[in-house]
């Protein structure tokens, strides 16, 4: 099954047949929202709202490890997260979509590992991420192609068709937040190298990699990042925009859900081979 991830602006979504609604507990505690069990065509899809309903977590503070768990339990091995973000490179406009390609981690306290050697969690299960977690096994994971090529392809040709503007690859800037950054900030991660700057994309990409998951991100640009602009920043701002992108976003993932071949055929589930010490 495929599992999506809804950041700010998305909460649910709107007009699709909801099959049921689950609770789901796990050992990394409570996921930030319910899991949607959605009808697209005769597939499912399992919902998770990042910052949960009403917006109560902030970036900080989601339950990655929970949310990517949860889903895991569902049995979903891709995950496809929509995120608002702040565009740094200048060619990227509010409202254009970017397919993330690669990530610069800038945040300071944030759980990012299932793997934590003899500290681990002991869970429930037989595949290989149980048995290294309840072996207490030290794991490192690649980390030079964390988003799936495969997922990323039929993006392209899904926004292509629906005559989207967006740009295929971006460097993604995780930032703790919860404030916004500074000027300084943000001449800063350009030189880095980051096209975007968003508060959420990490731990979740590596999260669901450790678990074997294919995880695509699909980012809409919100604003332009602090000082590019020369006005404030607001989150009004920001939800405004993913409201106002809320049709264009649905359709997206429909598009996507209906034409995502069965089988995968990236790899991505080949990145605990070898991950062990
Ligand atoms: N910075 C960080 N996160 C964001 C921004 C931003 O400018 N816009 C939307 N999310």
């Amino acid at each position: 099954m495929i599992g999506v991830i809804g950041g700010s602006g998305l909460y649910k979504l709107e007009g699709f047949e909801i099959v049921k609604k689950l609770k789901v507990r796990t050992p990394f505690g409570e996921p930030s929202s319910e899991v949607v069990i959605v009808k697209v065509g005769d597939r499912e899809l399992a919902f998770i709202s990042r910052h949960g309903e009403g917006h109560v977590y902030p970036p900080h503070l989601v339950p990655y490890r929970a949310n990517l768990w949860a889903l895991r339990e569902l049995g979903v091995n891709r995950v496809l997260a929509v995120s608002a973000v702040g565009g740094i490179n200048r060619t990227f406009k509010p409202g254009d979509f970017v397919v993330i390609d690669d990530l610069l981690d800038l945040t300071k306290n944030r759980k990012d590992t299932f793997y934590e050697g003899k500290f681990s969690l002991p869970v429930d299960g037989n595949d290989k991420v149980a048995k290294l977690l309840k072996e207490g096994k030290v794991v490192h994971i690649d980390a030079s192609q964390l988003y799936c090529p495969q997922m990323r392809s039929l993006l392209f040709e899904v926004l292509e068709d629906l005559k989207l503007s967006y740009h295929p690859s971006g460097v993604y800037a995780c930032t703790e937040g919860p404030r916004f950054e500074t000027p300084a900030e943000i001449r800063a991660i350009e030189r880095l190298g980051s096209d975007v700057v968003g508060m959420t994309g990490y731990p979740e990409v590596v999260l669901a990699r450790e678990l074997t998951m294919c995880y695509a991100s699909v980012c809409v640009v919100a604003n332009p990042a602090a000082g590019i602009a020369g006005y404030r920043l607001t989150s009004d701002e920001v939800i405004s925009l993913m409201k106002e992108k809320e049709q264009e976003i649905g359709k997206l993932i429909v598009e996507f859900i209906k034409r995502l071949p069965e089988n995968r055929t990236c790899g991505c589930d080949r990145i605990l081979d070898g991950a062990e010490v």
